[in-house]
């Protein structure tokens, strides 16, 4: 079998059909539920300031302006980007039990994901380059290793003076626990969404993050001592995900990869052991070691530039720290509130990259997803199928691989440049919520969508590891629209169980050129009386120095 023979078959697997869920356990082994929580027993540990919001913008100034002035890298501005981005954003009681929510979403709140940080003398770190692991709970630095100042400037040398990297890794098992099979997809979508938090955060203190694509697994792994067998004895392993490269100064043209990297040799901390038992589930393993990322030098390319969205207006100003300390999933919708065509476009024009800001200007401008909408509850709009064609070169293909009799209409008062078309009219609330595995989310809110990927032809393009890309690329556009929705008045929610082909059939497409990998809806939210909310974090803030 060859590795894309490999990844079209695990896209197969697991599948959920109507007759037949993709394979897990099918009960929750409560005595093994994954700590949510990574840490690096003996490592030293800085527990991270909270100072008071020291670089707050409109959400609107984070794709039409520059920052006035970016925040300099000191201990303060890399606390607030951590708090942001991958810290926790509320913790929920019921009944004596309490869970944490953090400002990126997970699927079943399972948290697979784990941040890193590789930063130069950082007033408060200590002098020299050093690794660390975010431990989101305690908000604090864990030290996992320092780097030789020559390794440090080697690696560095293509970036601004006052760059740091944002290391991204996964613990499978963490999703498998609940999902079985199907956990690998929800892993890569969590590493979308919190790449594009990330991206968000970094936008709102002025800062750019940008994705190194031509950075390898092997590579990510060795500079975050993923690899280092004496160091996870007990433990569960983390797979590498990706690193991002975050820095103040405005480039035209920016490295998609490092020009060297070190392995680092002294190393502290031994990570602990999440689960008592753990169930393999081979197929996992394989579909990672098939979607393996090379080092491949990419392309350069240039930042999309900046536009306002088509025009469209923002219904009120919101400040960028509220509504991304605000996001959260609806757990019900009203199946009434309605939102206002404006809202809608404006909320699309959003996910696409020509749109420029986060998190396009950190993954960059390729696209290979577009939205099959399931329009219910749009002032002026007619209910009914939609598509917004994010790539508009793809139009042609799309439009072949889709039902036939599909109208492709321009809608009513659409900017020129949101390729968005009516499919078909009529009241699709309950197919959608019956192919979102029964959902009731799907058809009561204002709309749901499912994300069509150019499937065959992103993995054909780029190699099996693009299916990891694909599932990335989703997460963010999931990102965009949570952060949207709460601008908006409304609410978001992630959908990753849906039943695939039956999707398929719906927009009339057959085979893998074109395959359904996330879903997603919007609406009124109906809140849980019965849960309560408690602040984050204990502490008191401090003003910024
Ligand atoms: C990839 C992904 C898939 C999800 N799938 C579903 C789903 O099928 N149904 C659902 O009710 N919520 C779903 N969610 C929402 C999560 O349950 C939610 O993000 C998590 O509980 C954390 O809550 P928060 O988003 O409010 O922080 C999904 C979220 C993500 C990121």
């Amino acid at each position: 079998l060859t590795d894309r023979d490999v990844v079209l078959g695990y896209h197969e697997a697991t599948k959920h059909h109507y007759h037949r869920y993709a394979r897990s356990l099918g009960y929750l082994d409560w005595d093994s539920q994954p700590d949510p929580f990574r840490r690096y027993v003996g490592a030293s540990e800085t527990r991270l300031p909270f100072v008071s919001p020291g670089n707050d913008r409109p959400y609107d100034a984070l794709f039409t302006e520059p920052a006035v002035e970016p925040a300099s890298l000191t201990l303060a501005s890399l606390s607030e980007f951590l708090e942001c981005s991958l810290g926790l954003s509320a913790w929920k009681e019921f009944q004596g039990s309490r869970w944490a929510l953090r400002c990126n979403p997970s699927s079943g709140n399972l948290h697979p994901t784990e941040g890193y940080v590789i930063a130069d003398s950082v007033e408060g770190l200590g002098d020299g380059a050093r690794v660390y692991h975010y431990a989101p709970k305690e908000h604090a630095l864990e030290r996992r290793t320092s780097l030789p100042p020559d390794a440090w400037e080697s690696m560095t040398q293509d970036f601004p003076d006052d760059v740091f990297f944002l290391g991204l890794t996964s613990v499978h098992w963490r999703e498998a626990w609940k999902y079985g099979e199907r956990a690998y997809r929800y892993c890569q979508h969590d590493v979308g969404h919190a790449l594009a938090a990330c991206s968000f955060t970094a936008a709102m203190l002025g800062w750019t993050a940008v994705h190194l694509d031509g950075v390898g697994d092997a590579d990510v792994a060795s500079l975050l001592g993923l690899n280092r067998d004496a160091d996870f004895t007990e433990a569960e392993r983390e797979a590498p995900d990706l690193i991002l490269a975050v820095f103040s100064t405005a480039l035209n043209t920016v490295p998609r990869s490092l020009s060297a990297v070190p392995p680092p040799e002294a190393w502290e901390g031994s990570a602990n052991r999440l689960s008592a038992e753990q169930v393999d589930w081979d197929i996992i393993d394989q579909v990672h070691h098939a979607c393996a990322k090379s080092t491949e030098d990419r392309a350069e390319w240039v930042s999309p530039i900046l536009n306002d969205a088509m025009g469209l207006p923002t219904p009120r100003p919101v400040s960028a720290r509220a509504i991304i300390q605000q996001r959260r999933s609806a757990v019900a919708l009203d199946g009434q509130t309605s939102i206002s065509r404006d809202d809608f476009y404006r909320m699309l024009a959003r996910t696409l990259p020509a749109c420029g800001g986060p998190p396009w200007s950190t993954i960059g401008p390729e696209t290979f997803v577009h939205l099959g909408l399931f329009v219910h509850r749009v002032d002026g709009l007619e209910p009914g199928l939609y598509c917004l064609v994010r790539d508009p070169a793809a139009q042609p293909s799309l439009r072949d691989a889709m039902q036939e009799a599909f109208t492709w209409d321009r809608t009513p008062a659409c900017p020129d440049g949101l390729p968005l078309y009516q499919l078909a009219t009529g009241d699709c609330t309950r197919d959608a919520m019956q192919m979102s595995c029964g959902q009731d989310i799907a058809g009561d809110g204002a709309f749901s969508l499912g994300m069509l990927a150019q499937f065959e032809t992103a993995i054909d393009t780029h190699g099996p590891w693009c299916y990891r890309r694909l599932f990335w690329e989703c997460g963010a556009i999931g990102q965009v629209l949570y952060l949207e929705a709460e601008v908006a008045g409304v609410r978001g929610t992630g959908i990753g169980c849906f039943f695939d082909d039956a999707v398929h059939a719906c927009f009339g497409i057959r085979g893998p050129a074109f395959q359904s990998l996330y879903h997603f809806t919007i609406g009124g939210p109906v809140e849980d009386t019965r849960l309560t909310t408690l602040p984050p974090y204990p502490h008191e803030r401090t003003s910024p120095p």
